[in-house]
């Protein structure tokens, strides 16, 4: 029988939680169990995912921040089909392909001067191994200088730059040489350079895990201790760039240049695995120094088409329909909304972010509500942001994700398409689950049964529940 893709998604869709037991992460299983985070989506629909039973949900997660454009955009989507239908040679390997060339040329346009060469890879983690790897190269240099709380990703070399234990935990030695500062911290980093022998500082623009902010003049010290150090300034933007926050690349906020930046994510609509590495001709010619070195470092997947074809159309959809502008707008309607709610519940402490990169942090109340939230943290650090994260999905139908391990801060991290009727709603939404947070004890029996639905649905299948902790985009 020929292969039949409907067939196989209609006939096989019951066993899907069984055949990610069996076959790839029975733990995550749990973890979507416990939450009840457990609907079947058939359809993505701009901000929206459809689940088999018609229910819409508006999803302020992303993808973990690919899906820029929302979900099955047109343009992207038809761009792909023609791909397909041109029977396009792809990965010829040794050919020069023209999209590859033409990307390229859109990217290094959208950037500073100083940035004229690009490596494409195939996820973010693996733009953060070319940068430490073309960095060391350049300075022939050995060291990388990181933050406290950074995420670059999970690869060995990037998860040598992660600043939150629990993900490094088990998986060492790591890459020698890489150095931890504060962020925000001009003066550690000063320290950390003085010696003169580090090749880059890896960070992000803002900190994906938790929406960690430093102020502008961070900024202006950090390129000058770089400048001054002979360092490579690497802007991890594979978070935060594409229009994220309201800027293409988030370090145009602060006036600075970094020497070489990181994308991924959004660049092809959700669509196609890409990454890619922005850098001078002095960074890249470093590592392709002669004809012996031409493929010293490669991918196989790294240029292939069908992700040349999505960025391409990505970038056109981003300039046809103004999405940067469109984010900054949306940005600003978001945190403005949000903002009386910090004012209407203690336990909402702060709104933060910049575009639709936005962080909601919560904290203990002082009066009313007090030992309540305290028993959760005893429970373990961080539940108390699951009162918020499982009933705006249950009760709202709102996909939202905590920002990181141990801290009460959810990540809100919606398309950049989204319009006012989204905005309301995830606004009149977080008010109506903290008014009931705040106000007694239901919520949290609510949410306490949801879990415990889960855990039993767990048990039925011979586990014991577990701790649901943050997650990793
Ligand atoms: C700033 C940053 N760098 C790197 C990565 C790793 O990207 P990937 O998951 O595609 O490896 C992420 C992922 O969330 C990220 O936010």
């Amino acid at each position: 029988m020929p292969f039949d893709l409907e067939e196989v998604l209609a006939s096989r869709r019951v066993e899907r939680l069984d055949l990610h037991r069996s076959y790839l992460n029975p733990q995550l299983v749990r973890v979507l169990q416990t939450l009840g985070f457990d609907r079947t989506y058939v359809r993505g629909e701009g901000a929206y995912l459809v689940d088999d039973e018609g229910g819409r949900t508006l999803d302020f997660l992303s993808g973990f921040g690919v899906f820029a454009l929302g979900r099955s955009h047109p343009v992207v989507k038809a761009a792909l089909h023609q791909a397909l239908d041109l029977d396009l040679p792809n990965l010829v390997q040794l050919d020069a392909a023209v999209l590859p060339g033409v990307l390229a040329q859109a990217l290094v346009e959208r950037a500073h001067p100083g940035i004229e060469r690009v490596v494409f890879t195939n996820s973010g983690a693996e733009s953060v191994e070319v940068a430490i790897k073309f960095a060391r190269r350049a300075t022939r240099r050995d060291r990388i200088v990181y933050c406290d709380h950074a995420f670059h990703g999970l690869t060995t070399g990037a998860l040598a730059l992660n600043g939150g234990a629990e993900f490094r935990a088990g998986f060492g030695p790591l890459l020698p040489g890489c150095d931890r500062v504060p962020f925000g911290d001009a003066d550690a980093l000063a320290r950390a350079l003085a010696p003169g022998d580090v090749a880059a500082v890896v960070i992000e623009p803002i900190q994906g895990k938790g929406v960690y902010e430093a102020p502008v003049e961070y900024w202006r010290e950090v390129e000058a201790l770089c400048r001054a150090n002979g360092t490579l300034f690497v802007a991890d933007e594979i978070q935060t760039g594409m229009g994220r926050t309201g800027r293409f690349f988030c370090h145009d906020h602060f006036g600075v240049r970094p020497d070489i930046v990181t994308l991924s994510k959004a660049l092809s609509g959700g669509y196609v695995p890409v990454g890619a590495v922005l850098a001078s001709a002095r960074v890249v010619d470093s590592v392709f120094s002669s004809m012996d070195r031409a493929v010293v470092h490669s991918s196989t997947f790294s240029r292939n088409q069908l992700a040349m074809v999505a960025g391409l159309a990505t970038l056109a959809v981003f300039d046809d329909e103004d999405i940067v502008e469109r984010a900054r707008v949306a940005g600003e309607r978001l945190v403005a909304a949000l903002a009386p709610l910090v004012e209407r519940h203690e336990l909402l402490a702060e709104v933060r972010g910049r575009g639709l990169m936005v962080g909601l942090e919560f904290a203990a109340p002082t009066t009313h509500g007090r030992t309540r939230f305290r028993l959760m943290e005893l429970a373990r650090k961080g539940m108390f942001s699951q009162l918020i994260v499982v009933p705006l999905y249950h009760r709202h139908r709102i996909l939202t994700q905590v920002a990181a391990d141990n801290v009460n801060i959810v990540k809100l991290l919606p398309p950049l398409i989204i319009g006012d009727e989204e905005i309301d709603t995830f606004v009149a939404a977080l008010d109506d689950v903290l008014r009931d947070a705040g106000r007694s004890s239901a919520l949290l029996v609510e949410v306490g049964r949801t879990m415990a639905k889960g855990t039993l649905a767990g048990r039925r299948h011979g586990r014991r529940p577990g701790a649901v902790g943050g997650t990793s985009g």
